[in-house]
């Protein structure tokens, strides 16, 4: 009897625990990677995560935040520009130390290094697959006055929230209400719905810091037009959705690309006939 409402408790905790794109976002672009892994890659992967889904394991760095020991690990969700900025300047703004562009880079070094422990690996992959989802929500890209709008309240759909939550969660959410089978098939319907000429674009620079610089981008468009009268209704929907959706099929394009490429040069080389 108490089962179904443990397993409610355990669900709501859960989702509590999800910065970043809410767990449906990072499930969302977890999902769309793995339908482009090569055999190769996808046996790398499952290698070293076992029966994990990619879709689960992006969440994964989310889920460590309430563990102290990695408190070290809590800067590397973001990188936050002064108001004005058009461009992230890594001098300038990645001098506080590690954070989510330089993030992307240590821990793909490290999944391609064979000779790191499995251990080490496997929380790189990790890390590498929240960090690339993380990089192309907007407002990870920000400002630190205002936490990247985690500061700045507002009522969403009658509820209160925040312009950093609208773009995690609550815009996802709005078009999820509608979506019969969750996020898998919103997944699914946003893949399919990506064409030859959008992936080659996406797929011209696998830069994270070319990532950084297009949320920005965007951070400074919804900067210049808060929602009005800080109410986030269907009409603010209707505006910015497209772009959520946008930004999580190009995560999950990039992140695929990237999974294929980290694998393929680790190949060991084919010896000639
Ligand atoms: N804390 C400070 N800046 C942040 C940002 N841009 N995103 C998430 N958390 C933050
Ligand atoms: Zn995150
Ligand atoms: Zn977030």
């Amino acid at each position: 009897m108490l089962r179904p409402l443990v397993a409610v408790l355990l669900a709501l905790s859960i989702h509590g625990t999800c910065f970043g794109w809410g767990a449906d976002g990072h499930k969302i672009i977890g999902a769309i990677a793995a339908a482009s892994l090569s055999k190769e890659t996808a046996k790398a992967i499952s290698d070293l995560i076992g029966e994990e889904t990619l879709a689960d394991a992006c969440c994964w760095a989310d889920e460590i935040k309430s563990d102290k020991s990695y408190d070290w690990a809590k800067s590397l969700h973001y990188i936050n520009a002064p108001r004005g900025a058009q461009s992230i300047d890594m001098k300038r703004d990645g001098a506080g130390g590690e954070q989510i562009v330089t993030a992307i880079a240590t821990n793909l070094a490290t999944l391609k290094d064979a000779s790191q422990p499995k251990a080490k690996r496997v929380e790189a992959l990790k890390f590498l697959l929240h960090f690339v989802g993380d990089i192309h929500q907007p407002l990870h890209v920000s400002y630190k006055e205002d936490l990247g709008g985690n500061k700045l309240t507002v009522q969403s759909f009658g509820k209160k929230s925040n312009l950093h939550k609208v773009f995690d969660t609550d815009l996802i959410q709005r078009r999820l209400r509608d979506t019969k089978g969750g996020w898998a098939v919103m997944s699914a319907d946003l893949r399919q719905a990506i064409t030859d000429e959008q992936r080659k674009q996406w797929l011209a620079n696998l830069d994270a810091l070319a990532w950084a610089n297009e949320s920005l981008v965007i951070t400074i468009q919804l900067y210049k037009q808060p929602p009005a009268d800080l109410k986030v209704d269907t009409a603010y929907y209707k505006q910015w959705s497209p772009v959520v959706n946008e930004r999580l099929q190009m995560a999950g394009v990039r992140l695929g690309a990237l999974l294929n490429d980290a694998f393929q040069t680790n190949a060991p080389a084919k010896k000639p006939a």
